[in-house]
């Protein structure tokens, strides 16, 4: 401790909440197997505490916490409960073959959550969070504990309810801005009051949890550290709640660059931190605004004439980041067809992505005919290319073999699909839209016959040029609801020279994926029976 009764501790421990919190986002629902390819991914770039979902919540979100608690050994894995035993009994379960399990438990401590939502006095949930901590301890040493609402709390209440948690056994207090009501300023006051006013406080760690409601979750975080919290809780991208939680890249970029006024480190591995956006975001179907900070496709684009004479001169006259620091991947460095498989493995080496050969080969084939098409293919292509085709952890039911589209101005939009079926036979149709999108999603419709509704289309160019790489993005909505917890929202992406064939290939990964989230359903339920 310093003399103001801060843990001197200089490291800052890193919660990822993108696979809980982050998965809240309107859609983000991931299945089991690519929560834990997210996992691997924290895990490798060095995060602390992955905070791997809510137990109780449904049978996915279990399989999945138990899942990463089985196979990540070198991050803590937390579950989340609120503050009741069957809550906490089925975390406890969850976590069991962790290597480290942490529980998670609280209440809300603002009066308009204790009013409102618990309907109990400020007496009753402190007494409920008291006995939820008690209880956790019975299962695991390491239990951390919400005070959900903290930024609209009345800080003498909620020093009180601190001050009883720890001395039932937290060992981490966390002091979640829900709401994003906060400014760093009142944040960081929030914090420091902690420090002063709870006389316990040097036994846990104090952590933070803001969201983004009104743009602040970062700058609240920051003032959080700032006055003495020792652990962040962040999500890749910022996904979340409404607008999002604290963007892991953010807060870990500000804290590297800014060594200067924070003087703390973390054990992230920022090269990794661009392969983990883009995974994150073809995994959820959420696209990265152009303009996010660290990883979006603008964060190191320099348009003005005066900014790219200055950057050519020396870069530090414009960037602050250097883009290989965040594994940003270097647009000159190009591949051709010449350079063959052993050159294109050596190159998703560098760049972190390790396939087996199947994948491998995969790629290889796409990697021929985008060289085939734009004669050079450089490393944003690729990233593109390797998304498309490796990430896919479902079976797909159906595969698309050939689209084909009539469009202009003077003809009615027509498409026709060729599709290979689950037992190998070939379905071919036909139908025309009001565009040539249109026309292809009603030519596959024709043949696979799920209904659904389109709810999100993006589309957004990988590389420059007019011979580009477009890659789209969709969110579909299934007209019946797949399992118990009404999940109908499945997102797809797909990448190409051709944008109307990379819609295609987005809308089959969609409905493939919604189709393999059925199938699990129903397997599940066979072997219950
Ligand atoms: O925002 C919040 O308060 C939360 C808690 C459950 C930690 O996500
Ligand atoms: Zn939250």
């Amino acid at each position: 401790m310093d003399e103001s009764g801060v843990r001197s501790t200089n490291r800052i421990i890193v919660f990822d909440t993108t696979l809980r919190d982050g998965e809240q986002s309107p859609g983000a629902a991931l299945n089991v197997e690519e929560k834990l390819e997210i996992a691997r991914a924290l895990e490798a770039m060095g995060v602390d505490v992955i905070e791997a979902g809510f137990p109780i919540s449904s049978p996915g979100d279990f399989q999945a916490v138990r899942r990463i608690s089985q196979e990540i050994r070198n991050c803590a894995i937390c579950g989340l409960t609120r503050a009741r035993k069957e809550d906490i009994d089925a975390a406890a379960e969850a976590l069991k073959p962790a290597a480290h399990p942490r529980i998670q438990t609280g209440l809300g401590v603002s009066d308009v959550h204790i009013r409102y939502k618990l309907r109990t006095t400020r007496e009753g949930a402190l007494e409920m969070g008291v006995n939820a901590v008690k209880y956790a301890k019975q299962f695991v040493e390491d239990v951390q504990y919400y005070t959900e609402d903290a930024g609209r709390a009345d800080p003498q209440y909620l020093y009180q309810v601190l001050e009883a948690v720890i001395d039932a056994g937290a060992t981490v207090i966390n002091i979640p801005d829900t709401t994003g009501y906060t400014t760093p300023a009142e944040f960081g006051a929030l914090i420091r009051g902690i420090v002063k006013n709870v006389p316990n406080v040097h036994r846990a760690t104090i952590s933070v949890h803001c969201h983004n409601d009104l743009g602040m979750a970062t700058a609240n975080t920051l003032a959080g550290v700032l006055n003495g919290a020792r652990q962040v809780e962040v999500t890749v991208n910022g996904i979340g709640e409404r607008a999002g939680n604290a963007s892991l890249e953010e807060v870990i970029m500000a804290l590297k660059t800014r060594r200067d006024i924070f003087g703390l480190d973390t054990r992230i591995d920022t090269r990794r931190i661009y392969p983990v956006s883009r995974l994150v975001s073809n995994l959820t179907g959420i696209p990265v605004q152009p303009n996010k900070a660290i990883v979006g496709s603008n964060a190191f684009a320099h348009s003005s004439g005066i900014h790219q004479d200055g950057v050519l001169k020396e870069r530090s006259t414009y960037e602050i980041i250097n883009p290989l620091d965040v594994g940003v991947p270097n647009s000159e460095i190009i591949l051709s067809a010449r350079s063959g498989r052993h050159g294109l493995r050596h190159r998703l080496e560098e760049l972190g992505y390790k396939l087996d050969d199947e994948k491998f080969e995969r790629v290889y084939q796409r990697f021929l005919e985008v060289a085939d098409k734009k004669k050079t293919v450089d490393t944003r292509d690729l990233e593109a290319i390797v998304s498309d085709e490796a990430e896919i952890f479902f079976e797909e039911t159906y595969q698309l073999e050939h689209v084909q589209i009539t469009c202009g101005d003077h003809s009615i939009p027509t498409a026709t699909v060729k599709i290979r079926g689950p037992n190998g036979e070939v379905y071919c149709d036909a139908d025309h839209g009001t565009g040539p999108v249109d026309a292809v999603y009603r030519a596959i419709n024709r043949v696979i016959g799920e209904p659904n509704q389109l709810i999100e289309f993006s589309i957004e160019a990988i590389t420059e040029g007019i011979d580009a790489v477009g890659r789209v993005t969709i969110r579909i909505q299934a007209d019946e609801p797949v399992n118990g917890e009404a999940r109908t929202v499945f997102s797809g992406h797909g990448a190409d020279n051709d944008i109307v064939v990379a819609s295609a290939k987005a809308y089959m990964f969609a409905l493939n994926r919604l189709i393999a989230a059925r199938r699990e359903v129903k397997e599940a339920a066979e072997r219950a029976k």
